[in-house]
């Protein structure tokens, strides 16, 4: 979809040509990655290593407005590869933040491969102090760093290899908050390897309202209303 940086009209200049620059780098680098690279588990983590592999453009500013939407703060990210959705995360929760008394803006980032974090904490860096200040990187695998200090949780972003969604799902369920947003990329395209996490969130009683977004791929969105 053609962008004209529009949920993000208002954000500085410097930062929207970044994205914008990063985007075209992601999107040029997956022209060349085959269906098998992402089957194939054995070398999936050596061909993904120098690859962004960033959520597209129109679901990022989508996120970005469901965020301002939700006045959303703190903001968990599971799979930040080289932080280019996590700049959208943290945009908005400094500007949901800006406009609250006193609530501090909190994405908590988390990346296993530690030259991707490097590469994501560069980007950040040329964002400014704002944005590099509201990102708590944990580097590692998440099923251990998210494990610890995790506050009450505004919003979930799963754009990860998708039998880790799950699992994240689960060791942050109990940190997010009444009406929490969850949303998961890519539903439809990978609808069977997310088949355990759908019927996980659409079981009855789950607590999990979810709808699937037609983006390209699917984008499921989520809302986390347990009865009790
Ligand atoms: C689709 S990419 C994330 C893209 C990123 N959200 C963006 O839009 O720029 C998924 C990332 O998850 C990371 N990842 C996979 N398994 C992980 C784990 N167990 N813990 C932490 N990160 C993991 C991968 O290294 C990869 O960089």
């Amino acid at each position: 979809m053609a962008s004209a940086n529009t949920a993000i009209r208002d954000e500085p200049a410097h930062i929207r040509e970044l994205l914008t620059r990063l985007h075209a780098e992601s999107k040029a680098q997956e022209a060349n990655i085959t269906r098998e690279d992402y089957d194939n588990r054995s070398s999936m983590h050596d061909v993904m290593r120098d690859k962004f592999i960033a959520l597209d453009e129109d679901k990022a500013h989508y996120i970005y407005q469901l965020l301002r939407a939700t006045g959303a703060t703190t903001i968990v990210e599971a799979g930040t590869s080289f932080g280019v959705s996590t700049i959208y995360l943290a945009l908005a929760a400094l500007a949901n933040a800006k406009a609250t008394n006193g609530k501090k803006a909190l994405v908590v980032a988390t990346e296993h491969e530690p030259t991707k974090a490097e590469r994501a904490r560069e980007h950040w860096n040329m964002c400014g102090d704002d944005v590099v200040s509201a990102i708590d990187l944990r580097v590692g695998d998440l099923r251990e760093t998210l494990k610890m200090n995790l506050k009450e949780v505004d919003f979930l972003l799963l754009d990860i290899w998708t039998p880790m969604a799950l699992p994240t799902l689960k060791i942050v369920q109990p940190h997010l908050r009444h009406g929490a947003m969850i949303i998961a990329d890519n539903t439809i395209m990978a609808a069977d390897s997310y088949k355990e996490f759908l019927d996980y969130i659409r079981a009855p009683g789950s607590g999990f309202i979810d709808t699937t977004v037609p983006f390209e791929g699917g984008l499921e969105v989520m809302v986390y209303s347990p009865s009790q």
